[in-house]
């Protein structure tokens, strides 16, 4: 007698869809990226993000106490100076754009949200590299970890709850760790972007913090072709010290989540980064998709595939609708 079963029944109404659901997203789970730019008068829109702005100082300020009203998990800041140099000085200033942010952050929320930043040195150098450079113009692994350590501790003086090193640096994880230990900061949580490929999905982001990047970062970032190579950096970054483990762009490594789920105890997050938003910014726009649907596929199956954080531009649109 076929059919033998009918898993129809379960999917007959939306409050059976509802009661048999196995994916769930709650705001706390979602952090939403901001841009913050040095100099601003007002918001600058990011052509290449519809949507999306580099926002002024007071502009982030409001942006991020909504984000506290409607129950975001966090806030990942990114910093756009107005000067730059070889060796990135405005990230480790403490007028510096991105630690004013994070101090102007925790001045408006407080603890109501967790206020996280960006740990790199590419919106501070003039080659746009995420770290020094040594004689030949190669990126300087050693030096650049000095550099990160001393970051890290100017962005949790600035009042950070959680820094995110994504320059993929080797060891950046353990003297980021070390360096807030040694400044007392043993409350500082660690986000590592610890499987993060040298993807063409950043391709907006890089026009959101007016990157000045000639060439790639194919020499840190790794090759989309490799899923070893992710497990193997995920669990470098817990040895040393990651709080939260993160896989950076989401979609096309949706298959790295179990996969590192099940081999650490920590939790893991995924990055909807700036190419997959665009897209479908890009198609909703022109009517071809449906904008909130694809919106709230593309995070279920990020949570689905195994994340348990989710950082995306949508993150306030999402709880904005809920409400
Ligand atoms: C580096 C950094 C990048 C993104 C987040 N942090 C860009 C890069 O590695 O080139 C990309 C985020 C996105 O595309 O949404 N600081």
């Amino acid at each position: 007698m076929f059919p033998a079963d009918r898993p129809r029944r379960l999917r007959a109404t939306p409050a059976m869809r509802g009661l048999v659901s196995e994916t769930r997203t709650e705001p706390s789970q979602l952090v939403l990226p901001l841009f913050v730019a040095e100099g601003l008068a007002e918001p600058r829109p990011i052509g290449s993000m519809p949507g999306v702005v580099q926002h002024t100082r007071e502009t982030a300020r409001r942006a991020i106490a909504e984000a506290a009203e409607l129950g975001l998990g966090g806030v990942m800041l990114f910093g756009v100076p107005e000067r730059k140099d070889a060796v990135g000085s405005g990230a480790l200033d403490p007028d510096g754009v991105l630690n004013v942010a994070v101090a102007d952050a925790r001045a408006e929320v407080g603890d109501a949200l967790v206020v996280m930043s960006d740990l790199c040195l590419d919106e501070f150098t003039d080659h746009g590299h995420c770290g020094v450079l040594d004689a030949e113009g190669r990126v300087d692994n050693d030096a650049t970890l000095e550099v990160y350590g001393r970051m890290a501790v100017a962005q949790a003086e600035a009042g950070a709850h959680m820094v995110g090193p994504s320059g993929m640096m080797d060891g950046q994880v353990g003297v980021v760790r070390a360096a807030l230990e040694a400044a007392g900061h043993t409350d500082v949580a660690i986000l590592a972007y610890a499987a993060k490929y040298a993807s063409a999905f950043y391709g907006p982001f890089r026009e959101a913090v007016d990157s000045s990047l000639q060439g790639d970062r194919r020499t840190y970032q790794q090759d989309p072709a490799n899923a070893r190579e992710a497990l193997r950096e995920a669990l470098l970054d817990v040895a040393e010290g990651a709080d939260v483990v993160m896989v950076k762009p989401a979609l096309g490594y949706l298959d790295l989540l179990p996969l590192i789920r099940s081999h650490v105890t920590v939790p893991v997050a995924a990055y909807n980064v700036s190419g997959e938003y665009s897209m479908v910014e890009a198609a909703a726009e022109r009517g071809w998709i449906d904008r909130d649907r694809a919106i709230d596929e593309t995070i279920t199956s990020i949570r689905r595939a195994g994340a348990d954080i989710v950082l995306t531009y949508w993150a306030a649109k999402v709880a904005r609708r809920r409400r």
